[in-house]
């Protein structure tokens, strides 16, 4: 709000739900240490000329510690402190939980290039589509090195981790083309990793995903399952001698060490890449593993595939 008032170019668009909050919580905090700059500072300028050395007045005088001022300027800065902990709290879950509609977007970043891709099909290079008025979350992993996606209109940024994944989720208020950063050191061509996020009415939105001609990753997995061969032990019936998939998407799993988890995106990529880390409990540590044979866009391919037959499987009435 103050920034868009006075405009200054240090502050970037609000764009999105959380930017409102971000901004106010920085203004807090900036207000707060300005306050105490300036308390301090003053404090310090007026006792140096107030109880400066004078003719008459050679040797200080001890004054002894006050219990009232000592507990002041204790229980005071506690107080505030605390309320940075749970604005700042709050503020974080916000950014770090995705409300569970969320439309969802996969991502790998390599050097020096953001890929995107829809549900629906439609992929992307260094620029992501998205609509106003919607929660958006964008999976994200790195096919080589750390980066970092930043969308500072959004207030929100991300480490991309090569190996695992990671996730950020934003709301886009205002149509708008915005800017899209790397912020993690990656390499020679780190800063022309750079990109555009175009915010669109959702029936815009709707026009644009019509337009592409791409398979889903879903259909894309599918067919990846089938040329991988997957598909000769992991299906239903007797002779299977892996686990069915269709369902297990967000489903808890019983390990062979008793242990269980909920298979997640990670459970699944894990599981591809090293079978033999996480066996389910009745089977066989038999598969072998599809490092170098199926890359990071393939592994979501297949994720989204799975996650589809636990729609169809799963679906409640409605
Ligand atoms: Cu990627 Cu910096």
């Amino acid at each position: 709000m103050i920034a868009a008032r006075f405009s200054l170019p240090l502050f970037p668009e609000q764009a999105s739900t959380l930017a409102p909050r971000v901004d106010a919580l920085l203004f807090f905090l900036l207000a707060v240490s300005t306050f105490f700059t300036l308390l301090i500072a003053g404090c310090i300028v007026v006792f140096a000329i107030r109880y400066r050395r004078r003719p008459g007045n050679e040797v200080a005088e001890q004054v002894r510690g006050s219990d009232r001022l000592e507990i002041a300027w204790s229980v005071i800065p506690l107080l505030l402190c605390l309320v940075m902990y749970v604005w700042g709290a709050q503020l974080y879950f916000a950014a770090a939980s995705p409300p569970p509609d969320a439309l969802e977007v996969y991502s790998v970043a390599k050097q020096w290039m953001w890929k995107f891709q829809h549900l629906s099909g439609p992929r992307e290079i260094n620029e992501l589509h998205v609509p106003v008025g919607l929660p958006v979350k964008v999976l994200m992993t790195s096919q080589d090195v750390i980066h970092s996606l930043f969308v500072p209109a959004f207030r929100v940024k991300q480490d991309v981790l090569p190996g695992r994944y990671t996730q950020l989720w934003f709301q886009a208020t205002t149509p708008g083309t915005y800017h899209l950063f790397c912020a993690e050191y990656c390499g020679t061509l780190h800063s022309g990793m750079i990109g555009q996020v175009v915010a669109m009415e959702p029936a815009d939105f709707q026009r644009w995903l019509a337009g592409g001609t791409a398979a889903s990753p879903a259909v894309a997995g599918e067919k990846l399952f089938a040329d991988l061969g997957c598909d000769t032990c992991h299906r239903a019936g007797a002779q299977a001698r892996c686990p069915d998939l269709a369902g297990l998407f967000g489903r808890t799993v019983t390990l062979t060490t008793g242990q269980t988890l909920t298979a997640d995106e990670g459970y699944v990529r894990e599981s591809i890449l090293t079978p033999g880390a996480k066996i389910v409990a009745g089977y066989e540590n038999i598969m072998p593993t599809y490092q170098g044979l199926v890359n990071e866009e393939g592994v979501l391919q297949l994720i989204a595939y799975i996650k589809s037959l636990q729609t169809t499987e799963a679906k409640g009435p409605s």
